[in-house]
């Protein structure tokens, strides 16, 4: 028996988009430094429930509670204060901004809103304290000799860690990544999943991704969703062999 209380609940998750059923009374668990994978075919509803726990989209039902608090609707803020942070589809850095500075604006809105201020002059304690907290995890990830570069500048796979570590330098408790794994070759995967592992001792991971093998490799447990429904869950093994699961990635997609 699971004895430890789940760092993320999710229960009977329903969101719609006009006529569509993105997520049909998805529940899921999530306990404390464990990773957990969200699979299933393009369309199934993955990026949805990430958005639906993260306040992009609204919920017409079901409840989502992170340590033991129900949360609804959440502000980018309130995200912040509660210490749940996430990377989004693709690659999403501000352009005009170097390395170091997107990073920082992943520490929160109260303080980003100081670093636009002192981007345009003024400087401070706290300004200089996120600067050395960036160039620390960016360090972590091996890309801190990029921190004053411009995100053209970056190769994808470098790209991708300064995404990373925008989402990691708010120390999170709940980490989302949805597909960083996605356009990278196999020497970075790998480097990604020794990274996750790592990642893992300060907080849980929950990661939507595609490469099936990634997801074997680094998943405590993996939830399968299918048109908005999760079809099964349990272990990277059990899952893998569930026929239901064998029939969604065989058959029928959305797109
Ligand atoms: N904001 C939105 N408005 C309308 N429909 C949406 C919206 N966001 C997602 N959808 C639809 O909801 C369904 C689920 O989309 P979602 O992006 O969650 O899928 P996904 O599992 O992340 O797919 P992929 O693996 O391709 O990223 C799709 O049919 C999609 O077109
Ligand atoms: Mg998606």
């Amino acid at each position: 028996m699971n004895t430890v209380s789940p760092l993320l609940s999710v229960s009977g998750l329903h969101v719609q988009f006009g006529g569509l059923t993105a997520l049909d009374s998805a529940s899921f668990n999530i306990s404390p430094h464990s990773v957990v994978a969200l699979i299933g075919p393009n369309g199934a509803g993955k990026t949805t429930a990430f958005n639906a726990i993260s306040g992009f989209v609204p919920i017409s039902s079901g409840e989502i509670e992170f340590q033991g608090k129900k949360i609804s609707w959440p502000k980018t803020h309130e995200l912040a204060a509660l210490r749940i942070s996430r990377t989004l589809q693709g690659v999403g850095l501000f352009s005009g901004l170097n390395v170091c500075e997107n990073v920082m604006l992943g520490a929160d809105t109260q303080k980003s809103s100081n670093i636009f201020t002192d981007l345009i002059g003024a400087s401070g304690k706290s300004e200089k304290r996120l600067r050395e907290k960036a160039m620390e995890v960016l360090s972590s990830l091996g890309v801190a000799h990029l921190a004053e570069r411009l995100p053209h500048e970056l190769s994808y796979p470098d790209s991708k860690k300064v995404a990373l570590a925008r989402a990691l330098i708010s120390d999170p408790l709940l980490l989302m990544l949805d597909e960083p794994a996605a356009g990278l070759d196999q020497g970075d995967i790998d480097e990604l999943a020794t990274i996750i592992n790592e990642v893992k001792r300060n907080c849980a991971v929950f990661v939507v991704e595609h490469h099936v093998d990634f997801v074997g490799e680094i998943s405590d447990q993996v939830y399968v969703l299918n048109f908005g429904k999760i079809i099964a869950s349990g272990t990277f093994d059990a899952v893998k062999e569930d026929p239901e699961v064998l029939t969604a990635y065989l058959g029928s997609s959305r797109h």
